[in-house]
């Protein structure tokens, strides 16, 4: 049986069979105040109340010959079936092969109104590089400044301000996203680095653009199960449309951010930071491109590439505290954050793959239409057994319509009471 199949308790059953959630996650999941408000008010200032979000599972993924369910929070229909569809596809022609070598971060210090050259300054802090490494580090126990670097840059803007010298933290943040640790650090040395160069420091802050947690996933879809010859020629030519046109490659980036954003809030992650990053990724030649790369094999099946920076954690942030967060990364089952960046990664080619490939071939509407239907049957009025009646005359009538909802539904009340 299929999970879109199963009734709640079946998708529990499978759950535990499937994964390592315990009896206590599964009350956990039952219960919407789970996250409670108490939670919330710990969280953020002048909390009101949770705001809460659908939450399910994307299937068929396999990423470097390991099997994984995708928990997605997402309030998008057909996000979770799309991803599912590309996956499998994907898993038919050996699943995604994914990499991430490094996991540093950046960490910036600003320094401005230097009383000496920047050359000379650059020339001290190279020569103290031991010593602001040891007084970053004596603020972390497990995340680590490795290095550091100094760049200097005119300032670009109207003002004028003169000359910035940077220097810059590379950091180490193994399973952490690291944010806090890097604007500590950050802030560690900054007076260190006032007092050798005579500046002063001013922005003292992790850097978004995560260059060094580079993901790359590559996967191969056979022409066969994606509609044909013609489907991956349609494919290639929307992917020239994304590559060239910014006004196309915003809205192709967000089809595969969709899956990567729904992945990482379902596991508690900073999606804000990966979707910073991910777009400034994509305008690195001066030009907003596509993130993804799509091109044929001598066979004529298809192949797709993502590349794009992913910085998450699997400690600290959100994961400590949101039940469910932790619950996200219990279902996927990664070990480390490289792996959850390998994970989200594939999710976002598998996600661009089945935008794509409905859009070369039937357009989306039709399959988006016919999940969102049931939501305009809800708002019609309908409730029960109702919603699948009314869904399912109008997805016979090819008319999804608000309008058309409720006739239907007046017709059925009609019906039932005689008039
Ligand atoms: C909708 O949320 C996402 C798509 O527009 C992405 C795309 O056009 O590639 C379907």
């Amino acid at each position: 049986m299929k999970i879109y199949e199963m009734n709640l308790d079946q998708r529990f059953d499978y759950l535990k069979r499937e994964t390592k959630l315990s009896n206590h996650d599964i009350k956990i999941l039952r219960n919407p105040s789970s996250f409670s408000f108490v939670n919330a008010d710990r969280m953020v200032e002048n909390a009101i109340g949770v705001l809460s979000l659908p939450l399910g599972i994307a299937t068929n993924f396999v990423v470097n010959n390991k099997s994984y369910l995708v928990p997605m929070a997402t309030e998008e229909p057909s996000v979770i079936a799309a991803a599912s569809n590309g996956a499998k596809v994907a898993k038919n022609s050996g699943g995604f092969s994914a990499e991430c070598p490094e996991s540093l971060m950046i960490g910036q210090v600003q320094l401005v109104s230097l009383p000496i050259s920047p050359v000379t300054a650059r020339l001290r802090i190279r020569a103290n590089k031991k010593e602001i490494l040891r007084i970053a580090n004596s603020r972390s126990r497990s995340v680590v400044a490795k290095s550091l670097q100094v760049r200097e840059l005119n300032d670009k803007s109207r003002n004028k301000m003169g000359k910035i010298l940077l220097l810059e933290l590379l950091v180490d943040t193994k399973d952490a996203m690291g944010a806090n640790v890097i604007n500590t650090m950050c802030e560690s040395v900054s007076s260190k680095l006032e007092d050798l160069t005579g500046g002063k420091a001013i922005l003292k802050i992790l850097s978004n653009y995560a260059t060094k947690r580079l993901v790359k996933c590559r996967a191969i879809f056979s022409k066969d199960e994606i509609g044909g010859k013609d489907v991956v020629e349609n494919i290639l030519y929307a992917y020239s449309l994304a590559y060239t046109d910014v006004y196309r490659a915003v809205t192709h980036n967000k089809g595969i951010m969709n899956g990567i954003d729904a992945a990482a809030l379902a596991t508690g992650q900073d999606f804000r930071a990966i979707e910073a990053a991910a777009h400034a990724y994509a305008a690195r030649d001066g030009t907003y491109r596509s993130l993804t790369k799509w091109y044929k094999t001598r066979k004529g099946d298809l192949v797709g590439e993502l590349e794009l920076p992913i910085a998450v954690g699997i400690v600290g942030g959100a994961t400590s505290v949101n039940p469910i967060s932790k619950i996200g990364l219990k279902i996927l089952g990664v070990k480390t954050a490289k792996e959850l960046s390998m994970v989200l990664s594939a999710v976002g080619l598998a996600q661009n793959l089945a935008a794509l490939r409905a859009l070369a071939s039937e357009g989306i509407q039709k399959g988006h239409m016919r999940l969102h239907a049931r939501n305009i049957a809800y708002t019609a009025g309908c409730r029960g057994n109702q919603i699948d009646l009314v869904v399912k005359k109008m997805s016979d009538e090819n008319s999804i319509t608000a309008t058309r909802a409720k006739e239907i539904l007046s017709s059925l009340e009609n019906k039932r009471t005689g008039c």
